[in-house]
């Protein structure tokens, strides 16, 4: 497997990267084209299938889209994050909709603050990709769970064709993007941790370019040259990439991988 998967990162101060990344543009989550998509978040529930007595744990929960779906199918939820701006988002979401029962942690993916074996249901949606150590963090998502535990993944998953080019998008939009994994590096690293996936897939979206650009409050110059970039796609990436101009905006395809796992 190329090393990169693994996610290990060399540089010290991931966790201020990610502050600097997510604190000054935490509210635009909550209203963001793909992550308070009410159709994006039925996809969750679908995946996790969560149980009434469940204690759930969403990882990354950023301003607790993915929790706050979850919350009335289950006992409670946990919402975690790195940044505390997008936990006090959270706070205040969680008011608006008169959720009960879910709790906001701050902490690190990739050093979970719970016991071993405590948790029914881990999620993590649109956050892997930052994580400075996957290897660490899926060590820490088998051992915080149950047996029997279900573990839910989704996360962005271009073909390999069409990675590198998006690749240099990613990095241009996001300093602390790290690497998309395809599926076939995601079932390896979940077997490593003993992990068995129950389904795995990879779904496309028709994704808006300026709406992703908009969550990251990406400066307009910096918004054309990274189109031009993508629009300059080559071969077999600009097939599956697709960059098509449709009313005034930019489209092209992107890609999630849905993966479902229980630990035996
Ligand atoms: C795009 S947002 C996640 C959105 C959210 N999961 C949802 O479903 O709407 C990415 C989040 O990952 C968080 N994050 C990145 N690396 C992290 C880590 N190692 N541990 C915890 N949170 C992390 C960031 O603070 C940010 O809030």
């Amino acid at each position: 497997m190329d090393e990169r998967a693994r996610g290990r990162r060399s540089a010290p101060g991931g966790a201020a990267e990610i502050r600097a990344t997510f604190g000054p543009a935490a509210a635009n989550y909550s209203r963001s084209f793909f992550h308070a998509d009410p159709a994006r978040l039925d996809e969750v529930v679908e995946l996790a299938r969560p149980q009434a007595a469940d204690l759930a744990l969403d990882v990354a929960t950023g301003t607790g889209n993915t929790a706050l779906a979850l919350a009335p199918h289950v006992a409670h939820v946990i919402g975690l994050d790195l940044t505390p701006a997008m936990l006090a988002e959270c706070r205040r979401n969680a008011q608006r909709v008169g959720a009960a029962n879910v709790g906001w942690v701050q902490g690190d993916a990739c050093q979970l603050p719970f016991a071993s074996g405590v948790i029914d249901l881990y999620t993590v949606r649109a956050a892997p990709h930052h994580f400075s150590d996957l290897d660490g963090a899926l060590s820490e998502t088998a051992r915080v769970l149950k047996r029997g535990g279900h573990a839910c993944f989704i996360d962005c998953s271009p073909p390999e064709a069409a990675r590198e080019h998006l690749h240099l998008i990613e990095i241009g939009r996001d300093p602390s993007h790290v690497l998309s994994r395809t599926l076939a590096e995601w079932t390896q690293l979940l077997g490593e941790v003993g992990l068995q996936v129950e389904s795995a897939q990879r779904r496309e979206l028709d994704w808006d370019f300026e709406g992703w650009m908009a969550n990251l409050a990406i400066e307009p110059d910096r918004v054309e040259a990274l189109a031009s970039k993508l629009e300059a796609a080559k071969g077999q990436a600009a097939r599956e990439l697709r960059p098509q101009r449709r009313d005034g905006r930019l489209r092209h395809a992107y890609w999630h991988a849905l993966i479902r796992t229980v630990k035996p």
